[in-house]
């Protein structure tokens, strides 16, 4: 208890954590409100890739439009219940996995095939952000709507909130010291904004400005992770690791359902441009 009171303290003295009234969409940078506001969004281009691969053939010959529709009109408001339980994968799913079960179950793409899966989890690859993209744009204008009627969405509720609280790692942080308890404030110049009660779900997936690329909801979790829970080993004692979790992990999902389901009621509205 004291290490951790000391802590904080101690990133409140050295002076990383000042002012209280910044979050994430207000920070964003007169240059990118312009671009913005005049219609030129980077993170359409990802959207419209999308939407190009939505329609283009796997290896068995079937595309996402030969089961979702032309353009995907089967698909719309299905963001807004995500991540949620599907029957056919026997899995609470996000955007991201869900996705990869398609192309693996039902397009004859093999997760077993190295090259496809660097591909698929890779940021730049055309598959998994693009896709993302696409189908969470499908969602525009409606609102978020969570509902946690399977017992496993409850199970993984329940994880996601816990982890959401759980300290851990050499720092001894958690998800919700920096984004629940010290929401406002900021680090390292940057304001913490509270994913929670600013229902930031609703602009995920987000183009980012600094790193030049969109990034799913997945990516902005394990991101955190690994950026601030001393993920790296230089530290050489075990217990002090947080390891980033793994891509479509019951860890990240759980985190995922936790998030959106606080963000019921918000409108979605992707890609989200953040600095
Ligand atoms: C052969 C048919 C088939 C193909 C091809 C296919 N899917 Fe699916 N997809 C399904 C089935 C079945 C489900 C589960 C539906 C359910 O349980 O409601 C599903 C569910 C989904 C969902 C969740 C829908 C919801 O209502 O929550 C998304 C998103 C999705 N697929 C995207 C894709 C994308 C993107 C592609 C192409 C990469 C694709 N699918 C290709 C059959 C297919
Ligand atoms: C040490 C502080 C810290 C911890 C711990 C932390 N984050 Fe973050 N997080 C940040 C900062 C700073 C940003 C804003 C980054 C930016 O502006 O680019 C951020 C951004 C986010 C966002 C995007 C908010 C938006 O405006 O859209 C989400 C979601 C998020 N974090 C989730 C998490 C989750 C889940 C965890 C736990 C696994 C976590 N964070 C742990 C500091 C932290």
């Amino acid at each position: 208890m004291k290490k951790k009171a000391l802590f904080i303290s101690a990133v409140l003295a050295g002076g990383a954590v000042l002012g209280t009234a910044a979050v994430a969409q207000e920070q964003l940078p007169t240059h990118l409100k312009e671009l913005k506001e005049l219609g030129m969004h980077p993170g359409d281009a990802y959207v419209d890739e999308g939407r190009e691969m939505f329609h283009k053939p796997g290896p068995n010959g079937k595309s996402c439009a030969t089961c979702h529709g032309q353009d995907g009109v089967k698909l719309e408001g299905a963001y807004t219940k995500m991540p949620r339980y599907y029957k056919d994968i026997g899995k609470v799913a996000d955007v991201d996995l869900r996705i990869l079960a398609c192309m693996t179950k039902y397009m004859g793409y093999d997760k077993k095939d190295k090259k496809f899966m660097k591909k698929f989890k890779k940021w730049s690859g055309p598959y998994r952000v693009p896709l993302a993209s696409f189908v969470a744009s499908l969602s525009n204008g409606m609102e978020i709507n969570v509902q946690l009627d399977d017992p496993q969405e409850k199970e993984m509720y329940k994880l996601g909130e816990k982890l959401w609280f759980q300290r851990v790692g050499a720092r001894d942080f958690s998800c919700g010291i920096c984004h629940t308890v010290l929401a406002g404030k900021r680090i390292r110049l940057q304001g913490l904004p509270d994913p929670v009660k600013q229902k930031v779900y609703a602009h995920w997936p987000a183009y980012r400005f600094g790193s030049d690329r969109m990034w799913t909801m997945e990516d902005r979790t394990r991101s955190c992770y690994k950026a601030y829970f001393l993920y790296v080993k230089q530290w050489n004692q075990k217990k002090d690791w947080v390891k980033k979790p793994p891509p479509f992990s019951k860890w990240v999902i759980a985190l995922e359902l936790y998030m959106k389901k606080a963000a019921n009621g918000a409108t979605v509205e992707v890609p989200g441009l953040l600095r």
